[in-house]
């Protein structure tokens, strides 16, 4: 395989930042601008997640993670495809755009009006469900870390409310936004299960780890008090183990309740100090494992999985956090300041634990994905999100990396295409629950779907990709322009 790099080494970054401003429309239509065409054999619902207002009334946020979720969905069948996107009403949007103006503090910034008096010891955080999005036991849950999920109704987006998983996760319960599809876990024996966590903060920190069968009823639960600081967003999994980075940072409270910072502007990486990385047995009859390795920073891990004496961790890895100054507008961050996320391997030897680290990816990356029948198991390609260029760099391609030859495909999104996190989908495989359970033929057999931010034409469209050799199948020109997302899922089932 070959690089395909043929556009300039530039980027324009006024055009990245129109990437960045509210959708206030909700639209559901059948998508008609298509160039090329969709595989007739694609079939099912791509649902996205990720902030849908970066203002108020006119008054911007201060940093997107803190918007308010909104639902994209993309529904193909035979050929065809169907657009639709909602915003999510939790309490603080409606009581927001019903006010007409900022009411909550957000976790990284964003402030009510009045400056320090008015934010004065107000922890109070509103759930803004703009994390992740997945459709599993019959729902439609839209994901946050730090609470309880929202359900939607999977063919219409409409919003139902708080969703405790039939009160199965106690009121004020973090779900996490990362849980992960094992294709067959020993908890369902031998099932598909959703693996999740949660982490609840206060004085100290416990985490929850949390296996629910197809039904969505929970199989397995374990309780672990973590200690120190914990700012954890993702993990890995195995058929035996549940793994953490435990990132190192400290986290000084005092700004935050005087008012004067958000809580993610409180937080300092130590770039110096090792991750203490977490290794939790599934089965919940051994003690958790700790061992440390000199990682960076950690956000989202590609995958993971055990080869006889070891366990392998691929992950995004920065060498410094990026850190959100109060009084900063993010649109007009200085990318060549920050720290590429690069994708690193991490090979923890059980019987010594000691953790050698390998470079897979030198390149600028995020959002990485697999072969979903391969979640926590020997795998060779990942897909991620990547920079068109060296150094640290928004993100305008697609990347397929062998991890085991350490070759590496690009697709680029062109001069001024900005793309949100990929999704791999098999061709074939589907199993039990709709879930995909096996590798039917070539890993690679299937397609690599994007949304791509189009800043010369201030317009979004998504893109299918053959995942053998990343040739554009087909580009499905929306009629308007999405904010750039977080993450999203893929299920066969088609809601239109
Ligand atoms: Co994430």
């Amino acid at each position: 395989m070959t690089a395909q790099l043929t556009q300039p080494a530039t980027y324009d970054q006024s055009l990245w930042a129109k990437g960045y401003r509210s959708l206030k429309e909700e639209f559901d239509y059948a998508i008609t601008d298509i160039e090329g065409s969709i595989p007739p054999d694609l079939s099912g619902t791509l649902f996205r997640n990720g902030p849908g207002t970066l203002d108020v009334n006119g008054t911007n946020i201060h940093h997107p993670f803190d918007g308010d979720g909104m639902i994209c969905s993309i529904a193909f069948q035979d050929g065809q495809a169907h657009f639709k996107n909602r915003h999510i009403r939790t309490a603080g949007y409606v009581a927001e755009q019903k006010a007409g103006k900022i009411l909550y503090r957000g976790v990284f910034g964003t402030a009510r009006p009045g400056g320090w008096a008015a934010n004065l010891f107000d922890t109070q955080l509103k759930n803004i469900a703009n994390t992740q999005v997945i459709y599993w036991g019959g729902k439609l849950l839209a994901l946050w870390e730090a609470a309880e999920p929202h359900a939607l109704n999977p063919a219409t987006l409409e919003t139902l409310g708080l969703d405790r998983l039939d009160n199965q996760i106690a009121p004020g319960s973090a779900f996490a936004a990362h849980p992960w599809i094992d294709p067959s876990a020993a908890s369902t024996g031998g099932a598909p299960c959703l693996f999740n966590f949660g982490i609840q903060s206060g004085l100290s920190f416990t985490l929850k780890l949390y296996e629910l069968d197809l039904s969505g009823k929970v199989v397995q639960e374990q309780s672990h008090p973590l200690p120190g600081f914990a700012f954890i967003h993702d993990c890995a999994i195995t058929p035996r183990y549940a793994l953490f980075f435990q990132n190192p940072v400290r986290f000084n409270p005092l700004p935050f309740l005087f008012g004067l910072k958000g809580a993610g502007e409180c937080i300092a990486f130590r770039p110096n100090e090792p991750t203490r990385i977490l290794m939790f047995p599934r089965d919940g009859k051994a003690k958790p494992i700790t061992v440390e390795a000199q990682s960076g920073f950690v956000f989202h891990h590609a995958n993971a999985f055990e080869e006889g004496e070891f366990v392998v961790i691929d992950s995004i890895a920065y060498a410094d956090l990026p850190s959100v100054e109060p009084g900063t507008d993010f649109r007009d961050t200085d990318f060549s300041k920050g720290f590429p996320g690069q994708l690193w391997r991490f090979r923890i030897n059980l019987a010594t634990g000691t953790v050698e680290k390998q470079l897979l990816l030198d390149r600028c990356c995020e959002f990485p994905v697999v072969h979903p029948a391969l979640v926590g198991r020997p795998y060779r390609y990942t897909y991620t999100g990547v920079a068109a260029m060296a150094g640290n760099a928004p993100l305008q391609g697609i990347a397929k990396v062998d991890v085991t030859k350490g070759e590496t495909l690009t697709w680029l999104a062109g001069p001024n295409g900005y793309i949100n996190e990929p999704t791999f989908i098999p061709r074939k495989g589907i199993g039990a629950g709709n879930c995909y359970t096996e590798v039917v033929g070539d890993e690679d057999d299937g397609w690599v779907l994007t949304m791509i931010y189009d800043g010369a034409r201030d317009q979004s469209a998504i893109v299918v990709l053959d995942a053998r050799d990343l040739t554009q199948l087909a580009r499905l020109n929306l009629k308007h322009h999405v904010p750039f997302g977080l993450h999203g899922t893929f299920t066969p089932q088609v809601f239109a």
